[in-house]
Order: C-alpha cells, then sequence, then structure tokens
C-alpha cells in the first residue's frame, strides 16, 4: 500500500524566512514517520480509536454539518454515508468514537476473488488516508441461496474484516442485515458466516413493510413485534447477542390512502416488491422532523396503535386526499431499548441521526433531546 501524498507539499517549499533547511528536512521526516499530513487541530486525532465501549450507539450520518449538534456524549460509531467530511473525522476521534466510511459493491463482481482483493485494498487505503476507523458493509441485494454470490459474500466480508484488523489497530467492520434473517427481500445471505466474520451485524429494525403478504393497509416501520420476533430468529440460529446493534428509524411512512376507514384502517395502492403483492414502496419516507412539524395539522391527532406499539396519525393534504402516516417516536423507541438491554444485544443505532430538528427551535430542541435520550437503556445511563 502506497503512502498518502502529502497534499501540502507547498507549505514546505516555501518555508518561512530563517529556517534551516536541515530543520525543515526534520520536519518533513518527522511528517513522513506519522504517514500524514493529518487535517485536524492536534495530530493525535487522527489515530484510529483503540477503545471498545460496552454499549454501541451507532449513528449513520448522510452529510451536512447537523453532526455538530448530535449528543456525542452517546455516540460511539458513526458511519458517513454522506461525502467525506474531514472535521467530521476529528472531532468524532476527539470525543472517542470511531467513524467508519460506507462499504458498497455490486454483488455479481465479488465473485472473483481478485475483484475481493482490489476492492478491499482500495478501501483499506481510503481509510487510511482519511484516518477512519473502519467500513460498514451495506449490501442490500438479492442473493440467492444456490448462487455463488452466497458463500463469495461471506468471504468477502471475512477477508475485509481480517485485512482492516491487520491493517488499522482497533478497527471496526460491521455489515447491515435485514429486520429478520428469514429471506427478507429475497436477501438469502449466510447470517451467521457474515456474523462470525465481523465485529458485530447491524440489524436493520425498519421498512419492516417492505413485503406484506396480507391486506394491502398502512402499518408500522418497525412494529414492535415484528422486530422482536426478527432478533428471536437471529438468536436462535445461535448469532450471540452481542453480535447485534439495533437498527431504529428516525423516520417514519406517509402513505396515500385508497379509503380511510372509520377505525383508522387505511387502504394502500398495490406497489409489489420482491415477490410480495404490496410494499411500503407505496408511502413517501419522511423524517421525523417534517413528522413533528406535520402533526398538529392532523385531522386525527397523535393516535397510538396498541397491536403493533406504534404512533400514527391521519391528515387530508390540499388536494382532499387522506393520508396515514406511521413513524418511531420516544415511547416506541424505549419500548426496543428496553429489549436491548434485557436480551443483552450490543447497542443501538438509528436511520439516520440527520433527520431530527436541529435548528435549535424551543419545542423541536425538547423533542430532538427526547429522541437522543431513550437511545440507551435506563440503567446504562448515569
Ligand atoms: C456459513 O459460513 C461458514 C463460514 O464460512 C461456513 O462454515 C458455513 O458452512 C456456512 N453455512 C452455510 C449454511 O452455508
Ligand atoms: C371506505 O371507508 C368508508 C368509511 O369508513 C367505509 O364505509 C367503506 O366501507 C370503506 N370502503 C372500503 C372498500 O373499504
Ligand atoms: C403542537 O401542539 C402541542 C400541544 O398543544 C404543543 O405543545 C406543541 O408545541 C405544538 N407543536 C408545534 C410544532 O407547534
Ligand atoms: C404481540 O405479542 C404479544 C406477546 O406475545 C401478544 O400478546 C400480542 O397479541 C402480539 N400482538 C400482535 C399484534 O401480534
Amino acid at each position: 500500500m502506497s503512502r498518502p501524498q502529502l497534499r501540502r507539499w507547498g507549505l514546505v517549499s516555501s518555508p518561512p524566512r530563517g529556517v534551516p533547511g536541515l530543520a525543515l528536512l526534520a520536519l518533513l521526516a518527522l511528517r513522513l514517520a506519522a504517514g500524514t499530513d493529518c487535517p485536524c487541530p492536534e495530530p493525535e486525532l487522527c489515530r484510529p480509536i483503540r477503545h471498545h465501549p460496552d454499549f454501541e450507539v451507532f449513528v449513520f450520518d448522510v452529510g451536512q454539518k447537523t453532526w455538530k449538534s448530535y449528543d456525542w456524549s452517546q455516540i460511539t460509531t458513526v458511519a458517513t454515508f454522506g461525502k467525506y467530511d474531514s472535521e467530521l473525522m476529528c472531532y468524532a476521534h476527539s470525543k472517542g468514537a470511531r467513524v467508519v466510511l460506507k462499504g458498497d459493491v455490486s454483488l455479481k463482481d465479488i465473485i472473483d476473488p481478485a475483484f475481493r482483493a482490489s476492492w478491499i485494498a482500495q478501501k483499506l487505503n481510503l481509510a487510511k488516508t482519511q484516518y477512519m476507523d473502519g467500513i460498514n458493509i451495506d449490501i442490500e441485494q438479492e442473493v440467492n441461496c444456490l448462487s455463488p454470490e452466497y458463500d463469495a459474500l461471506t468471504a468477502l466480508v471475512k477477508e475485509t474484516t481480517d485485512s482492516f484488523h491487520r491493517e488499522i489497530e482497533g478497527s471496526q467492520v460491521t455489515f447491515d442485515v435485514a429486520w429478520s434473517p428469514k429471506n427478507i427481500d429475497r436477501r438469502c445471505y449466510n447470517y451467521t458466516g457474515i456474523a462470525d466474520a465481523c465485529d458485530f451485524l447491524f440489524v436493520m429494525s425498519y421498512d419492516e413493510q417492505s413485503q406484506i403478504w396480507s391486506e394491502c393497509i398502512a402499518a408500522a416501520n418497525a412494529p414492535y413485534n415484528q422486530t422482536l420476533t426478527g432478533y428471536n430468529d437471529y438468536i436462535k440460529m445461535s448469532i450471540n447477542p452481542k453480535k447485534l446493534v439495533m437498527g431504529v428509524p428516525w423516520y417514519g411512512y406517509d402513505y396515500t390512502c385508497l379509503n380511510l376507514s372509520e377505525d383508522h384502517v387505511c387502504t394502500i395502492a398495490k406497489v409489489p416488491f420482491r415477490g410480495a403483492p404490496c410494499s411500503d414502496a407505496a408511502g413517501r419516507q419522511v423524517p421525523y422532523k417534517t413528522i413533528m412539524k406535520q402533526i398538529n395539522s392532523s385531522i386525527s391527532g397523535n393516535l397510538w396503535d396498541k397491536d403493533q406499539q406504534a404512533p400514527y396519525y391521519n391528515y387530508k393534504d390540499p388536494a382532499g386526499h387522506f393520508h396515514q402516516v406511521w413513524y418511531d417516536n420516544p415511547q416506541s423507541i424505549s419500548l426496543k431499548a428496553t429489549y436491548i438491554q434485557n436480551y443483552g444485544l450490543r447497542g443501538i443505532g438509528m436511520w439516520n441521526a440527520n433527520c431530527l430538528d436541529y435548528s435549535g427551535d424551543a419545542v423541536a430542541k425538547q423533542q430532538t433531546e427526547e429522541m437522543w435520550e431513550v437511545l440507551k437503556p435506563k440503567l446504562l445511563q448515569r
């Protein structure tokens, strides 16, 4: 692996007056020895994080500067799915939090071991030049159980973990899986093999209506029972709960109702997905901050579904169509956080941290704080 180029070469070629050439060379040698030109105010902030927290708070960030308002007393890992931001990297490191790359690759390519090796080398090089602490592998593609991709995917995860652990001390390699291991969205993966091969799985306990096999009606993004069924299934296949981080949604779904009954049953359009007759693709994803702004102008006010343990409301759009919005709030998330504690999962995380209102408005600020506060099971809070 070649060393990164010194980007600030200009600084070296025009030394301040009076600095002897030898001192300059020594300075250059030091920088080269450190392998870097670290963009942080303190060079030690470019070092990878080595500490392994007891409880993970794994945050996805999709860009811009909202991260400045996150609750950094809780965050242990930030998966950066937006543009690289060295300021975010430096800041996270100053708070002892890891920053990890996004890993996404076309599965038909990874059957070739040489392709895997070069993909991993490229990601590792990127992680080193950007002072990142690992990678979150996010493959959401279909895999047939009998296809060569099935074993190639497990191999990719294993080889990525081996390389990262070897080359970046303390680094973390994680893999995103669907809410249940039962071939959701036709993803037949070797879940136990992948869990063994990486540090932990991030379970995307949301989009749980991606395949609706029963009635085509609007339902919760992450119903409590359905979410727990997924974890029970992962644990039943003898995946250690400490290998599972629960992902919770900081967004909801807005469905246009073909018909809204008096008892709040919202019939939705049939939009098939990967073999299922209808799907949450009939709805539109909305961030929590938008939901919180809309709720007071709803026709129903905030409602709570006892079976799914989730909040929802109905509203009428300017064209006169009824909508039903399902989402997660501190009440529904705290129930899941309690499960995490009782079953000894590795931690919690959210897609995505940018979804809250960080404008500083007094009402929004309170709502945003409450969302962060419920992440940690009470016993773990000081
Ligand atoms: C899953 O992967 C592991 C490790 O490669 C392997 O030992 C195991 O046989 C695989 N399981 C299945 C069901 O393919
Ligand atoms: C639509 O909703 C109305 C009002 O609740 C109800 O009377 C009617 O039966 C519903 N129609 C269908 C097709 O579900
Ligand atoms: C919505 O209404 C509640 C209760 O009346 C109020 O406390 C809250 O400030 C309102 N939210 C917004 C965004 O106006
Ligand atoms: C959820 O699970 C509880 C406990 O097993 C059960 O009593 C309840 O009926 C379930 N709700 C649904 C909607 O399945």
